[in-house]
């Protein structure tokens, strides 16, 4: 289903992506074509890169591949707080990519240069939403309605959840725990539900608590504290406002993709990352070659 999907939309998605960025003509007005080779589902990947080579050969463009990830931590740098390209780079970075896929912690100590210092074991934490709010019937995705829902809570810490691996001394992450802890909670306190507003507040409570207590470690560990937080959870305001004050707790600054458009999956930080590529030269050496990689790494 997800592969018919995709091959349904990505005409239509890239001719209206050209029509809205006023691009008539494509050959003279693009410079490269860049594309996500990962980590994915291999089918809707699959589609993305037979499109891009489709493309790069009838515009006679050069081909650049991304990582997901790596277009998640450029999401922060693509406007200043005017609202004008680019950010003054000043590295090192820690990174935290916080999406539905993805818990992870990253030194980001020059362009394209990445080390991971700390991920999930098993869930990530946008998904660890994801499982709260189906759980409790409010579908998908889960974090902007727990995100809704907590707002309206009177206390944050009504339920008690557990915080997994905050004494663990790495840098993991697991949230399987936290949501089969849950799970269980619910089965024994089914009136629970009743005081939903709670009940999402107390879970995304233990979700932040945990990821913003391991982003102080982190920062304890590294030294560094300049950070930038991407992947679609960063959308939560409330947990924009943890890691400002995080940040200041430390002397350090924080960067946050604009909120407009690039908080989620998008293609833009997929070209803004690949920008970054083709300043140094980096392009796809063999277009036919280039094949997705499902589990692909920084
Ligand atoms: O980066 P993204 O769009 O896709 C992945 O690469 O996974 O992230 C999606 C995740 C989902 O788990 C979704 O519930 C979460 O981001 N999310 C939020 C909010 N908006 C989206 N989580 C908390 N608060 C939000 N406002
Ligand atoms: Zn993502």
């Amino acid at each position: 289903m997800a592969k018919r999907a995709h091959e349904e939309k990505i005409d239509f998605i890239i001719s209206e992506a050209l029509k809205k960025s006023k691009i008539t003509n494509p050959k003279s007005q693009l410079d490269f074509i860049a594309v996500t080779q990962g980590p994915g589902l291999a089918v809707s990947l699959e589609v993305g890169i037979k499109k891009a080579k489709e493309l790069a050969k009838l515009y006679g463009k050069k081909l650049i591949s991304v990582n997901h990830l790596e277009g998640h931590i450029y999401s922060s740098f693509v406007q200043n707080s005017q609202g004008k390209p680019p950010r003054d780079f000043d590295f090192p970075y820690l990174a935290l990519i916080i999406s539905g896929g993805h818990t992870e912690l990253v030194k980001f100590t020059g362009h394209l240069q990445y080390e991971v210092i700390g991920e999930t074991i098993d869930d990530a934490a946008g998904e660890a939403l994801d499982k709260a709010a189906k759980l409790l019937g409010l579908g998908y995705p889960g974090g902007p309605v727990i995100e809704k829902l907590a707002d309206l809570a009177g206390n944050i810490d009504v339920y008690k959840f557990p915080r997994p691996m905050l004494k663990s001394q790495d840098l993991n992450f697991s949230f399987s725990g936290l949501k089969t802890s849950f799970y269980y909670f619910l089965k024994k306190n089914p009136r629970s539900v009743e005081k939903i507003a709670d009940l999402a507040s107390s879970f995304q409570e233990a979700v932040f608590d945990t990821v913003v207590k391991k982003t102080d470690k982190a920062i304890r560990f590294t030294g560094i504290n300049r950070l930038v937080v991407g992947g679609g959870v960063i959308a939560n305001l409330y947990l924009r406002k943890k890691f400002r004050e995080l940040v200041k707790k430390h002397g350090g600054k924080v960067l946050f993709p604009p909120f407009k458009y690039l908080t989620g999956d998008n293609a833009a930080m997929i070209g803004v990352a690949a920008s970054y590529k083709a300043e140094k030269g980096i392009f796809v050496k063999d277009i036919e070659k280039l094949d997705r990689i499902p589990r692909m790494q920084l």
